[in-house]
């Protein structure tokens, strides 16, 4: 082999090897969370996230109901906060990688202040606790898990 073709080889050679480990490698699923703790007025909630997913069974988009084009699922709060408020509108947009998330509640991708009749309909949006609950609750009365009045305590700690 002529000595000018060793180079040309070599990096010929790395290719292929880098794109037959990625194809015997392929990068592993997003990381789940074992445990979620979420902090609350209403008692500390600890969320076995594992045992929902590999014991219960449960699909990712089951519960992140909104994955849009990200790597992994975003926390919750992104998009249900704790209110539709000042904070929230100077904050929000650092939640989202990419533009399509804005389109979940924005017409059109904003790109600077908004006019009071440009803003989003929030009313059909729920807000934190509320999103938890709805989420949590009307699950497990469907499938089994604690629901309802006397259920508080198996879920918030004292
Ligand atoms: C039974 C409902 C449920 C299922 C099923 C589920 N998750 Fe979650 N996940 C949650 C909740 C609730 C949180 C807490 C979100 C928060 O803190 O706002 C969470 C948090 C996460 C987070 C952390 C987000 C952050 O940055 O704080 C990641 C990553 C995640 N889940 C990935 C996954 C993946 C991947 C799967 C599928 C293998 C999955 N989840 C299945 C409910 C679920
Ligand atoms: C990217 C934004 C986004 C993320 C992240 C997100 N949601 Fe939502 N969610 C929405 C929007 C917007 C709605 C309003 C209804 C609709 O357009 O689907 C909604 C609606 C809901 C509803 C009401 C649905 C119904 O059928 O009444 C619940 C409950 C809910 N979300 C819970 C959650 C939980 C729990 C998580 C985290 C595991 C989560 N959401 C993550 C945007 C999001
Ligand atoms: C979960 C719903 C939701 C998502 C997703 C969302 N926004 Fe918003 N955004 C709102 C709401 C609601 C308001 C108005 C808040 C108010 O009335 O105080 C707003 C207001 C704004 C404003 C106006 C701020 C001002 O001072 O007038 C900009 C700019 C904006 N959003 C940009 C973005 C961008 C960029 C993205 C995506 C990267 C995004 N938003 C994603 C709900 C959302
Ligand atoms: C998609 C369905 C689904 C959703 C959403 C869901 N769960 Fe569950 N959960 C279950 C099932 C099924 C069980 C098991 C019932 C049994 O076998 O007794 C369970 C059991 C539990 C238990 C008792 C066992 C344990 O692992 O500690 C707790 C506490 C619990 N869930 C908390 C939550 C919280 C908090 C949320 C919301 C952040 C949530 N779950 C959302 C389906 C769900
Ligand atoms: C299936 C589990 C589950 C059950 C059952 C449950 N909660 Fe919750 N609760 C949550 C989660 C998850 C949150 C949201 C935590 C967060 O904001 O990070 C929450 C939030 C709250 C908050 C905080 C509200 C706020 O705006 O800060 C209160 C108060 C509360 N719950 C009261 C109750 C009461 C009262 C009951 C019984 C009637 C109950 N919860 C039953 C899981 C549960």
């Amino acid at each position: 082999m002529k000595n000018r073709y060793i180079p040309i080889t070599l990096i010929v050679a790395v290719c292929l090897i880098a794109a037959a480990a990625g194809f015997l490698f392929p990068p592993s699923e997003p990381e789940t969370p074992v445990r979620v703790v979420l902090d609350n007025s209403g008692g500390r909630v600890i969320f076995t996230h594992v045992t929902h997913t590999e014991d219960f069974g449960y699909e990712c988009s089951d519960c992140h109901h909104d994955e849009i084009g990200q790597d992994k699922p975003l926390p919750c709060g992104s998009c249900h906060p704790k209110a539709f408020d000042e904070k929230f509108r100077k904050a929000h947009q650092k939640n989202f990688a990419n533009t399509e998330a804005c389109l979940r509640c924005h017409e059109n991708v904003p790109t600077g202040p908004l006019a009071e009749e440009d803003r989003p309909d929030t009313e059909n949006i729920p807000l934190r606790s509320e999103a938890f609950h709805t989420q949590c609750m009307s699950c497990h009365e469907n499938d089994g898990g604690p629901y309802g009045e006397n259920s508080c305590y198996t879920c918030h700690a004292r």
